[in-house]
């Protein structure tokens, strides 16, 4: 396989958003600001500095228009978005059931439209350098349970893994990143809901694994990750970003910056876009960076 073997991802952004009600009641979660942009900017830029240009976001079709309207077809920043809608909350791993056709026979990443990521340079590199089978993202946390736990043995070799478990066998919990080849589609078709009525993303994981094709990469203190599925989650998030952004001066999961320094786009299209955008600070931001 070649270093680009990776082109295609999916953006997993439907559910109920339960956890944020009543927010949730007039707006899907990952369109809910997180700091200063909405949360499915920083999925999809981690998507963006991993080179993925090709992407399909699954959303509720109540909420499509909306979608559509923040992105576009992501021509404006160098991509091709396409929209798929969820009809019911199925389970994670329905997303390859819904993409089978946008996946056809190429490998493909998932990320969950709830999941940031800051300082992604592992994430890169792991993703250049996916060669087949699964690969999954850990980071240490203290409520495994809350996750999908993963147990590493020798050379970091994955031993199990397990959804929410209520004694977690470790302290890693596997992050809303997947790396998959084509089999992803038909692994997906043959799971059975789980207890809780889920297609498990974690059933997946576990298929790989019986394979022994499923790896997993540890994130170190150089990244930080959040799931922002609670209010206590997303504005731990947004404070996060917020600092490091004043200490830094540099926006995480800016969109346009990232189209125009990976050279998605040409420096006039990138002055055109914060041209289109009225007065505010983060256009400020954008004609900063010429
Ligand atoms: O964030 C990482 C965790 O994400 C993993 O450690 C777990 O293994 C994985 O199951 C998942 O757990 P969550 O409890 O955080 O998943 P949640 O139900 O919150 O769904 C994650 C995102 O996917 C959220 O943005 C909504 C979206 N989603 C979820 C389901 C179940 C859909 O669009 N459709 C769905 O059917």
């Amino acid at each position: 396989m070649t270093a680009r073997s990776i082109r295609k991802a999916i953006i997993l952004a439907g559910g109920h958003g339960n956890r944020l009600f009543p927010a949730t009641r007039a707006l899907s979660k990952q369109l809910l600001n997180v700091h200063d942009k909405p949360m499915i900017y920083y999925p999809l830029s981690v998507l963006m500095n991993m080179d993925v240009r090709d992407i399909q976001i699954i959303v509720n079709a109540s909420d499509a228009e909306n979608f559509r309207r923040l992105l576009g077809d992501g021509g404006q920043i160098g991509l091709n978005i396409t929209y798929r809608s969820e009809e019911e909350p199925r389970g994670i791993a329905n997303a390859f059931i819904i993409g089978k056709d946008f996946i056809g026979s190429e490998s493909v990443a998932l990320i969950l439209g709830d999941n940031v990521f800051c300082g992604i340079s592992v994430l890169e590199t792991a993703s250049t350098q996916f060669s087949g089978g699964a690969t999954t993202f850990g980071v240490r946390v203290n409520d495994a349970g809350e996750y999908g736990v993963a147990e590493i043995g020798a050379g970091g070799r994955v031993l199990s893994i397990e959804e929410k478990p209520q004694n977690p066998k470790s302290n890693i919990a596997v992050t809303g990143l997947y790396l998959y080849d084509a089999n992803v589609v038909e692994i997906a078709a043959s799971l059975k809901p789980s207890a809780r009525g889920e297609l498990e993303i974690t059933d997946v994981n576990r298929a790989y694994l019986d394979r022994g094709q499923l790896h997993l990469h540890l994130l170190g203190g150089d990244t930080t990750w959040f799931d922002t599925g609670t209010a206590e989650s997303m504005a731990r998030a947004g404070n996060y970003i917020a600092s490091l952004e004043k200490s830094t001066g540099h926006k995480v999961g800016c969109l346009e910056e990232i189209a125009y320094n990976r050279g998605f786009i040409t420096e006039r299209e990138f002055r055109e876009l914060a041209d289109l955008m009225p007065t505010c600070e983060y256009r400020d931001y954008l004609l900063r960076r010429l």
